[in-house]
């Protein structure tokens, strides 16, 4: 009997403790008060009336989320008058047991958000879609993991949210995540994976790899060949030492019915999709399917690489039908995504086939200039022109790896945004310097592929596992940049490179929790940044990441 009462006390004090709180990313201002909002009888979520606001979107998937997940009905009520907030707002919300309420303020930045909640009461305040959306997802992180997992828990009676008020923003515009898949295939499931982890931690750019010498994964219709040949190759794992190719025929692309299924997953995410081909080099899938035109020596053979490395087959820029060719595939990328940018690579490009080809020696002289890296940029230039050449609505913003920066004597133009992974910090002021703009993602710590920890069970992959979520959290982006530099300073990105990872389950292990160590980077103030914080905060994401069915790197998890 005494053992009942006992285990009864234990689960009174257990449904009665304050629920625990850890948010990722760490808001820029948080207070938590005593108590909690219950969702109990009729919950009302009131929102303003705003014609194509893009709000309406944002309310429908936060109330199938919360169906799916808790089972919790929220009753929709739009009200007409946008300019309305607080208890005005009540007064015109239809009657009900407990409000959420949604009101405009336009002083904020589009991605910024209040959310107070009380025990009567949810307030949510943003300017735009983007902060309304972002709102939710603080609002899912509050509830337990199963909300933002969007999985149903039938053991969760009661659902509440703890009262806090929270003013948050992002510290930069620009939080990515890169994957190459142009070693590896994964599809869209992963993909889609991918997307809401990203989500959830507010990230809001996808840079897709889609391209590199061992596949070209996106169907081009102008070029079908690109995916026909292109995207398989004839063997799985990639060749490196005393790793051979196994002989076994492997690939896969994505058809532009499942790039549009992604698109649209992505915006209803608020995450922008930066589509990279990198050419002219890591081109040799491309110079594979269309030697032809493609290829500095068409009279030899060409394949898609069997091996990793930077391959020394480059795009020949000095065919005007390789021009055409990067120019109908950007056309066609144009379409495909309809976002701010387009990466078009830049990094490790051999020049020696340039060296011994006859056109490309004879177009090094026309443009007055004995530097063959010179061509990589005379090449872009004319893409670069081309871009210009459109419609408001089909103008694409360039971002290029910051080699591009170095080695030759005809700049780009200041109108790029140069991606630093290499010598990264000093890349970046570079950039900054000559009046680009850019994104910090060093090769060390955020290339997330490398290996996190020395554990025996870490799997195959570059690095030693130095690279640990520590190193990772504690990386400070734009450190003692000077002040009139900084508005350069777009954001973070964590890179993932594929040369080791045949798996999907292995992207997963070595992305997390890592990914969210730089989401944090991008998202929350710098003085509030606190590893110990970060590491208390996460233990929860386990449960987050199983309900998810995501694998993760286990070191720093209790
Ligand atoms: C790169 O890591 N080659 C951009």
């Amino acid at each position: 009997m005494k053992k009942i009462l006992f285990t009864l006390l234990c689960l009174f004090a257990l449904t009665g403790m304050a629920q625990e709180i850890s948010l990722i990313p760490q808001p820029a201002e948080m207070k938590v008060n005593e108590g909690k909002f219950l969702f109990r009888g009729k919950v009302v979520l009131c929102y303003p009336k705003i014609k194509d606001s893009g709000i309406d979107a944002v309310v429908d998937n936060f109330v199938d989320e919360m169906k799916a997940a808790t089972g919790i009905k929220l009753k929709k009520d739009r009200f007409k008058n946008a300019k309305l907030s607080g208890l005005d707002v009540i007064m015109s919300c239809k009657k009900g047991d407990a409000h959420i309420v949604l009101s405009v303020d336009e002083s904020l930045g589009d991605e910024a958000y209040s959310l107070s909640v009380s025990a009567k009461r949810i307030d949510i305040t943003a300017a735009k879609p983007a902060g309304f959306f972002y709102a939710f997802q603080t609002l899912k992180q509050l509830m337990p993991r199963n909300v933002m997992a969007g999985v149903p828990d039938a053991t969760i009676k009661e659902w509440s949210v703890p009262c806090v008020e929270i003013e948050d923003e992002p510290r930069f515009g620009w939080r990515g995540f890169m994957l190459d898949e142009g070693r590896h295939f994964y599809g869209k499931e992963e993909i889609k994976k991918i997307l809401d982890v990203m989500a959830a931690y507010k990230m809001n750019r996808f840079h897709w790899h889609l391209t590199e010498d061992q596949g070209w994964r996106i169907e081009i219709k102008k070029y079908p060949k690109l995916t026909e040949v292109g995207a398989w190759r004839d063997s799985k794992v990639l060749g490196w030492g005393d790793v051979k190719p196994d002989g076994q025929r492997y690939g896969g692309y994505y058809t532009r019915k499942d790039v549009k299924e992604i698109v649209e997953y992505a915006k209803e995410r608020f995450i922008e999709i930066v589509p990279e081909v990198d050419i002219p080099g890591h081109s040799q899938a491309a110079v594979a399917s269309y030697p032809e035109f493609l290829a500095c020596d068409p009279e030899n053979k060409h394949e898609v690489w069997l091996w990793q490395g930077v391959s020394a087959d480059v795009i020949n820029v000095a065919n005007p039908k390789a021009v055409q060719f990067a120019k109908d595939v950007i056309d066609e990328l144009t379409e495909m995504f309809p976002f701010g940018y387009i990466h078009l690579g830049g990094d490790e490009c051999p020049t020696s086939k340039w060296e011994r080809n006859s056109e490309c020696q004879a177009l090094l002289k026309e443009i007055g200039s004995t530097n063959y890296r010179d061509l990589q940029i005379h090449f872009y230039k004319q893409l670069k022109e081309h871009i210009a050449q459109k419609p408001a609505d089909k103008q694409r913003k360039l971002i290029f790896w910051n080699e591009v920066l170095h080695g030759n004597t005809a700049p780009l133009g200041d109108d790029i945004t140069i991606m630093a992974w290499i010598g990264a910090d000093r890349a970046a002021v570079d950039a900054a310097k000559r009046g680009m703009n850019t994104i910090l993602s060093p090769q060390i710590p955020y290339y997330i592929n490398r290996r996190q920890s020395k554990l025996e069970t870490e799997p195959r992959s570059q690095g030693h596992g130095d690279e640990t979520v520590e190193r990772v959290y504690n990386y400070k982006p734009m450190n003692g940049v000077d002040a009139e530099l900084q508005p350069k300073y777009m954001g973070v990105q964590a890179n993932f490179w594929t040369e080791w990872v045949e798996e999907p389950s292995v992207v997963q292990y070595l992305m997390l929790p890592r990914l969210a160590a730089v989401a944090e980077a991008g998202w929350t103030p710098a003085e509030k940044r606190d590893y110990n914080d970060f590491v208390k905060r996460i233990q929860g994401e386990a449960v987050y990441y199983r309900l998810k069915g995501v694998d993760y790197g286990k070191h720093i998890f209790k």
